[in-house]
């Protein structure tokens, strides 16, 4: 697993304090239940198990005292010599409650991972990648998979068009060069401290573009290095999601056999 170089102090933050209005529960997505127990227990879980990290940080919406006593029980479950576990509560965006992870860091962290609760199944294997990718020099680093479909970018229809359809085709993009990018993404801790008092500034409509860590990276201009991720890190957002990902918890070949 290991590529050999000594590997920085890691802390994992795991953002868990989103609404979750998608899945339709009425509960905070990290609270909704999968096999038999809320899917933040599994992405927590996977990382304790991963080993990457001397610091978890647990990002939690502010009204969830059952994830808060489940957090709590862990803590005690964990042995002697596993992480540190802090538990901090989120803010109303998801860079909001990266920041909140990253003010409660401990002294010596060097690295970060930002990883989604939602991405409760990803293997050990995307943990050790993206520490060794940064432990190779990286000072950014995301895992992706390849994209299956065709993606083409569109724009609303004008005028006689809008009865023929609602949208019409701009362009496609040249699907070779196409990620779907996952969490965790892993950072160098002054790195990802610089990308968020950058975006500190920005106005709602900038804010609301961002959709992930490794962007305000890019916005300083630093290079940020991809590494192979996993289809199984899938983003549990919609009923289907939580249907595949029951499925691969539970389906005939079990979930250590689903690669790729
Ligand atoms: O909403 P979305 O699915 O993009 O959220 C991705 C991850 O960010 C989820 O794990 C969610 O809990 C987290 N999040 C958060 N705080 C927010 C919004 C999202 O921790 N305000």
């Amino acid at each position: 697993m290991n590529n050999g170089l000594p590997r920085p102090v890691t802390a994992v933050i795991i953002v868990a304090a989103g609404s979750g209005e998608r899945l339709g529960y009425g509960l905070p997505k990290a609270a909704v239940p999968l096999g038999g127990e809320p899917i933040l227990m599994h992405a927590l879980r996977g990382v304790v198990a991963s080993g990457v990290s001397s610091q978890v940080c647990v990002v939690l919406p502010a009204e969830a005292e059952d994830l808060h006593q489940l957090c709590e029980e862990f803590r005690q479950e964990l042995a002697d010599g596993g992480p540190l576990l802090t538990l901090v509560v989120g803010g109303s965006t998801r860079a909001d409650s990266v920041r909140a992870g990253i003010a409660a860091l401990m002294d010596g962290v060097e690295a970060v991972l930002v990883h989604d609760a939602a991405r409760a199944l990803t293997p050990e294997y995307v943990f050790h990648r993206v520490v060794d990718s940064l432990a190779a020099g990286a000072v950014a680093v995301i895992p992706g998979v390849p994209v299956v479909d065709t993606v083409k970018t569109v724009a609303r229809t004008t005028g006689a068009d809008t009865a023929i359809a609602p949208e019409v085709v701009t362009g496609t993009a040249p699907r070779e060069e196409l990620r779907s990018v996952q969490t965790p993404q892993g950072f160098r801790l002054s790195t990802l401290l610089q990308a968020h008092e950058a975006a500190s500034g920005f106005d709602e409509k900038q804010s609301a573009a961002v959709t992930d860590d490794a962007m305000l990276v890019e916005l300083l201009g630093v290079r940020v290095h991809a590494v192979h991720g996993s289809t199984q890190s899938l983003k549990i957002t919609t009923p289907l999601d939580l249907i595949i990902a029951e499925g691969l918890l539970e389906g005939p070949l079990g979930i250590r056999w689903v690669e790729g």
